[in-house]
């Protein structure tokens, strides 16, 4: 079969460290009119890819993306997950779910043969003592952050504010001494954090050009790629009025895009 030049491309934030992908998928349903069939769409993630770098560089520094977005549709920024990390957020770029719901709520994994007895009580009590950092029991975990109603979440969830990192002091996971290594940025604050937010820029037949949308939520990425691909959504946590105006026509969501909406 003949390939088409590539229809779609979409560049989404996902964190901070480095992932891209591509995808060329031929669409045989035809269900969804926001691109005519056999389309490709080639989504790629950009990780660390603060909302507002592109905007920081004069246009001569960046003329690849001075071109796409001249050519293409842009969200003011891309409002992320919690935990604003890495593999939760690419999990909910593909799924359209919160980590609640997804199941990956970190970058690394529990493991139960280091487990040591402790007391919550004397935990919580300890951490409640430190700066910088805002400190949850389970239960109170805000229920704007989508997080806490996962068996995987632990019965403590610390979150550094703005300008301060928790490191572990024993661990092969630990970062090198501050006294050598510069931090240039960093992830895992507050999705409240405008620093966190990230980019949504897409481009192609279906997008419209040179517009910028107001912005949308990690969640809301999924349901434009299966809309652009004709794809019936899985249940997921987008809501489409976040992200129809990005399209040429406004298409009506689709039957089960409505059924999937949710207002947050
Ligand atoms: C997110 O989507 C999942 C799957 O449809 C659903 O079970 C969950 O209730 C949704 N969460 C919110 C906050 O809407």
């Amino acid at each position: 079969m003949k390939h088409r030049p590539s229809a779609l491309l979409a560049l989404v934030w996902a964190g901070m460290w480095g992932l891209v992908f591509a995808t060329p998928v031929n669409n045989a349903h035809g269900r969804n009119p926001a691109s005519p069939p056999g389309s490709k769409l080639l989504y790629i993630m950009l990780d660390g890819f603060r909302w507002d770098y592109v905007d920081l560089q004069s246009a001569a520094v960046l003329p690849g993306f001075t071109k796409f977005l001249k050519e293409g549709v842009r969200a003011r920024w891309t409002h992320p997950l919690f935990p604003s990390l890495s593999y939760p957020t690419w999990t909910s770029l593909v799924t359209g779910q919160y980590a609640e719901n997804h199941g990956v709520v970190g970058n690394y994994f529990y493991d139960s043969a280091t487990k040591e007895e402790f007391s919550l009580f004397d935990v919580y009590a300890s951490l409640m003592k430190m700066t910088g950092v805002n400190v949850y029991k389970h239960n109170d975990i805000p229920e704007k952050y989508h997080f806490k109603n996962n068996k995987y979440v632990h019965e403590i969830v610390v979150s550094a504010e703005k300008g301060n990192f928790v490191m572990a002091s024993h661990s092969d996971k630990q970062l090198p001494a501050r006294s050598d290594f510069v931090y240039y940025g960093a992830h895992g604050y507050d999705p409240d954090v405008q620093d966190m937010k990230g980019i949504f820029f897409a481009k192609g037949p279906a997008f419209q050009k040179g517009k910028i949308i107001e912005p949308i939520h990690v969640v809301d990425v999924y349901q434009v790629l299966t809309h652009v691909l004709g794809l019936t959504p899985q249940p997921h946590n987008g809501t489409w009025n976040h992200v129809q105006d990005a399209f040429v026509q406004s298409t009506p969501a689709t039957h089960d895009e409505s059924l999937q909406r949710h207002q947050c």
